[in-house]
């Protein structure tokens, strides 16, 4: 393998080992302690950006271990890795490819040179047609095959070209207007039957969406869909009703969709980083393209942050540390994403692709098997749902899980009552899962109930919280389209400095790709019997399911 990222094992250099040491020397040091023993600890906990205040005050980190992560950074190479990554090199080697989802909302106007040739004219190009397109449509001038405008969107896609563009169409629903946008992902004919029964054709738009114009389960659902088109429109209206974004513009034209109708994207944005590029095609076409605009504004602020910021004030190099240090020190399995709206409930689901897809890797950039831990197992729901789901196990169940608490100053249709009453929930959380309750607070607490001593002696083991749980808190002033690509974009970083760290290749996924290969061997046994040679297991399962 070429060097075109740093390639050290984390575990060889000096930080690392003052790290292990570290936690050896600080791992019994509560949350609470730590807050004694630091008076000014919010001086270098806190972190205010733009819309952003995060707080990473409530983690079993101190600033000595803080300083040690920071040189981890440093002796990982995490500044070259940054500046190699903007620059258009070709960093996700395994693949042969850039990685410049960064370029589609870079704020700045000097030449991107990608292979000595300046990407931005043409990336701009791609967008004003999208963007006609979408006021077109938006407007009721793009007309259906009976003349009638356009109400509902169906997109067409699956991971990255779903995942993305569904979270942020839900996340912006105060901002959308009347079009009424689907999506269609799983294979399973039963979700596009489900998603287009009551669908009048000559009044939908279908946005299929594929990087590579090859994944089944979106052919699959564009074929049937086109189908069930077709069934009732005559084969010329599939122009008006049919368009497709994709980098295969070969496959797209075979499919029927003609080159005005496509809309292309570039090999080197990854499917899980790409609802910035026209795979984000459903949300301008929900939110119009001044919203789009906002959404690749906030991003392109948190890319000139993390490209700009020193390590120690830099957002996402700060949460990637802070994730490391509980992964591999801690032996964190997993972390837990809160967001305290509901308009982010897929947030998590969303960023189960990013962050798993990326980092679930086991071989390092020197292609040997790692021998330290990589990737975590991301989860999570909205708060407050989740406190009457599964904070029951955080707060007092044996597992160790750091969890981000997102949360936004103010309501967007202004209740403040509710308001009130969710900033209280996400605050009080924190806290109580930092602070616990202590045997004596809750002897006192019992006693006070009028209970019986022998009463209190059974019960009060379990109301003992032990806290000590950590948390960090992001909390954003309002969500915008401009602070919701801040946040993703922050996510994306995140999990690019993990990598790094990692030694790992965060932008391949080779693993997905043979789950695909396997399907199809499957798939000729069931359809076409072709016998191929299976375990007894698989054997046993293909038997149940043809008889
Ligand atoms: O899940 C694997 C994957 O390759 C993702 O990375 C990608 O987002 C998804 O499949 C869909 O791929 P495509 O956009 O090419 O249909």
């Amino acid at each position: 393998m070429h060097k075109i990222l740093p390639n050290s094992n984390p575990t060889a250099l000096d930080a690392w080992e003052s790290l292990k040491q570290h936690f050896q020397n600080t791992k019994h040091t509560t949350l609470r302690e730590h807050f004694k023993e630091e008076p000014n600890r919010l001086d270098y906990t806190v972190l205010e950006w733009e819309e952003f205040y995060v707080d990473f005050s409530k983690n079993r980190l101190d600033k000595k271990g803080f300083d040690l992560l920071l040189k981890l950074a440093k002796e990982s190479g995490l500044k070259e890795a940054i500046a190699a990554q903007f620059s258009g090199n070709k960093i996700n080697v395994t693949e042969d490819r850039a990685v410049l989802h960064t370029a589609l909302r870079t704020l700045k106007k000097d030449p991107l040179l990608f292979e000595g040739e300046n990407v931005l004219p043409a990336l701009a190009e791609t967008q004003q047609k999208m963007y006609a397109f979408c006021d077109n449509v938006i407007s009721g001038a793009w007309k259906g095959y009976t003349g009638k405008a356009i109400t509902h969107i169906v997109n067409i896609g699956i991971g990255g070209s779903d995942l993305g563009p569904a979270m942020v169409v839900e996340a912006l629903e105060y901002y959308k207007n009347h079009l009424d946008v689907r999506f269609v992902s799983n294979v399973e004919g039963d979700h596009h039957q489900e998603v287009i029964k009551d669908l009048n054709p000559e009044t939908t738009l279908f946005v299929i969406v594929s990087k590579t114009f090859t994944t089944q389960e979106t052919l699959s659902n564009a074929n049937s869909i086109r189908a069930w088109f077709l069934n009732q429109a005559p084969e010329q209206a599939v122009a008006q009703h049919f368009v497709a974004v994709s980098t295969n513009t070969e496959k797209t034209a075979a499919f029927g969709i003609s080159a005005e109708n496509t809309f292309p994207m570039n090999d080197w944005v990854g499917g899980r980083f790409s609802l910035w590029s026209t795979v984000g095609l459903s949300i301008c076409l929900a939110v119009g393209p001044k919203h789009f605009t906002g959404l690749l504004e906030g991003a392109g602020k948190m890319d000139a942050h993390f490209q700009e910021t020193p390590f120690d004030k830099n957002i996402p190099v700060v949460l990637a540390l802070i994730s490391v240090w509980y992964n591999n020190f801690w032996n964190a399995e997993s972390e837990a994403i809160i967001p305290y709206t509901q308009y982010l409930r897929n947030l998590p689901a969303y960023l189960q692709q990013g962050i798993m897809e990326s980092n679930g890797k086991s071989v390092g950039r020197d292609g040997k098997r790692v021998n330290y831990q990589t990737g975590t197992l991301i989860w999570g729901a909205s708060g407050t749902n989740a406190q009457h789901a599964f904070f029951q196990l955080i707060h007092q169940g044996t597992k160790l899980i750091p969890a981000d608490f997102i949360g936004f100053k103010k309501a967007l249709h202004g209740n403040k009552d509710h308001q009130e009453k969710l900033l209280a929930n996400f605050i009080a959380q924190t806290e109580a899962l930092m602070n616990g309750k202590t045997l004596d607070q809750v002897k006192v607490e019992l006693n006070a109930s009028g209970m019986s001593p022998e009463e209190q002696i059974k019960i009060a083991p379990f109301k003992v919280f032990e806290g000590n749980k950590p948390t960090n808190t992001l909390l954003i002033d309002s969500l915008t389209p401009n602070s919701l690509g801040a946040l993703i974009a922050l996510y994306e970083h995140k999990i690019f400095v993990q990598g790094i760290l990692w030694n790992i290749y965060s932008y391949d996924q080779w693993g997905v790709e043979l789950g695909k290969q396997l399907a199809n061997v499957v798939l000729e046994d069931i359809k076409d019997n072709a016998n191929h040679p299976h375990d007894k297991s698989t054997q046993a399962l293909l038997k149940h399911i043809s008889d």
